[in-house]
């Protein structure tokens, strides 16, 4: 018994310390991450450069409030402007859903504004994930997590994921953003193939739409560039980001190309929270970290996970149906019924943590960037091991 809401499936494993690529229970219980806290621990537990950025902003100061305009989210906004494909203007705020929700908020000004009061019309995709606020949840293309909390937005049109036929016959005068993930990390880890994006942007270009790419699960260098849209060629008008710049500090932000940005004028947005210097002292940290030196490691190993995961489908072509998702954001697409079994034997009896995806029909792999090689080799083993049991 607790006094929290039940509404996550929970384990009922106790953690109490991480450090790096292992997290440990409150019998001193050993476990491999490979799940990064839900894709948000990229540089690994205990960093000691984060924890001490962090340490040392909260004996100066911990939060100020936008009310005054300060250092630590000017310089934290630099840093992260400097990786986006476009000279951007940053908002910064605490969760995924938060960055999404502005986005959403931006794209209706700016089209209201140049198109018309009826302008608010938006394109998302099925089997997308945008966070649980009333309007990223009416731009998530799952019915079952939106039923019980209708009305939704009433302007949200959702289209097949990588058929642009079907996203065009959903564009009108009055459609304000299209909305997407490059990987769609909780809709089963499909990936957009580029020509699909290439073609999305055309589209966006013709009729004056705002692309709006969430990056909030592909994002901080998690598919081997800091930004996931940097790989496929595409630059959206507006990025979304969270988990990975925080390194599991609560933190959120939305990019927008600087003549967009223009749009949202003195209070139009904001945030208590948003910015505060604790925050900002981590973004900072994070930034620094991610350097092109550590990419292009990332990307290396990424050829080595490949490699690995493709071994694994070849051991079980019976059981694996599918390889998914890119870099660090991988899935397996496992025979029906088969991936919660997996997860939970790799959890209680390898100590290897993982998650599900795509109706649990996927077991989603999202290890620290930080993990070796030898690391990457070690979970593998410990996949096949639970297939053959399985
Ligand atoms: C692509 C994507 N967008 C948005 C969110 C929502 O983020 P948060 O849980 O921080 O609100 C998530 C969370 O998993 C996500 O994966």
């Amino acid at each position: 018994m607790n006094s929290l809401f039940s509404v996550y499936p929970q384990f009922p494993i106790s953690f109490v310390q991480a450090k790096g690529t292992r997290l440990f229970d409150i019998e001193g219980g050993e476990y491999q991450d490979f799940y990064s806290g839900i894709g948000c621990v990229n540089l690994g537990h205990g960093h000691e450069k984060i924890t001490n950025a962090l340490i040392s902003q909260a004996q100066k100061i911990g939060h100020i409030s936008n009310i005054f305009l300060h250092q630590h989210a000017i310089s934290a906004s630099q840093k992260l402007a400097s990786y986006a494909p476009f000279s951007a203007k940053v908002f910064f705020c605490n969760s995924g859903a938060e960055a999404n929700e502005g986005a959403l908020k931006l794209a209706r000004k700016y089209s209201k504004t140049k198109k018309g009061e009826n302008a608010v019309e938006i394109i998302a995709f099925e089997k997308s994930f945008h966070g649980r606020t009333m309007a990223t949840l009416s731009c998530t293309g799952k019915t079952k997590m939106r039923e019980m909390f209708a009305p939704m937005l009433p302007t949200v049109y959702f289209a097949e994921y990588n058929n642009i036929s079907s996203v065009r016959s959903l564009v009108s005068s009055n459609t304000s953003a299209i909305i997407l993930e490059t990987i769609q990390g909780e809709g089963g880890l499909s990936t957009a193939d580029f020509s699909f994006l290439q073609e999305v942007r055309l589209l966006c270009d013709e009729h004056d739409i705002l692309l709006i790419f969430d990056e909030v699960q592909t994002g901080t260098g998690r598919t081997g560039t800091f930004f996931s849209c940097e790989s496929t060629g595409v630059i959206p008008d507006i990025i979304t980001c969270a988990k990975g710049i925080g390194n599991g500090f609560p933190v959120g932000a939305f990019l927008a190309k600087a003549g967009i940005a223009e749009y949202f004028g003195i209070g139009d947005h904001g945030t208590t929270f948003g910015g505060n210097p604790l925050a900002m002292s981590v973004v900072s940290a994070v930034c620094d970290e991610i350097t092109p030196e550590f990419l292009q490691i990332v990307r290396e190993k990424s050829v080595i996970f490949d490699t690995i995961l493709g071994d694994i489908q070849k051991s079980f072509p019976e059981k694996v149906l599918e390889l998914r998702g890119r870099g660090f954001m991988r899935g397996l697409l496992l025979e029906e019924g088969l991936a919660p079994v997996v997860q939970k034997k790799l959890l209680f009896e390898e100590h290897l943590i993982t998650l599900l995806s795509g109706e649990n029909q996927v077991l989603r792999l999202l290890p620290p960037l930080i993990s070796t090689p030898e690391e990457i080799q070690e979970a593998g083993e410990k996949i096949k091991k639970v297939l053959e049991k399985c």
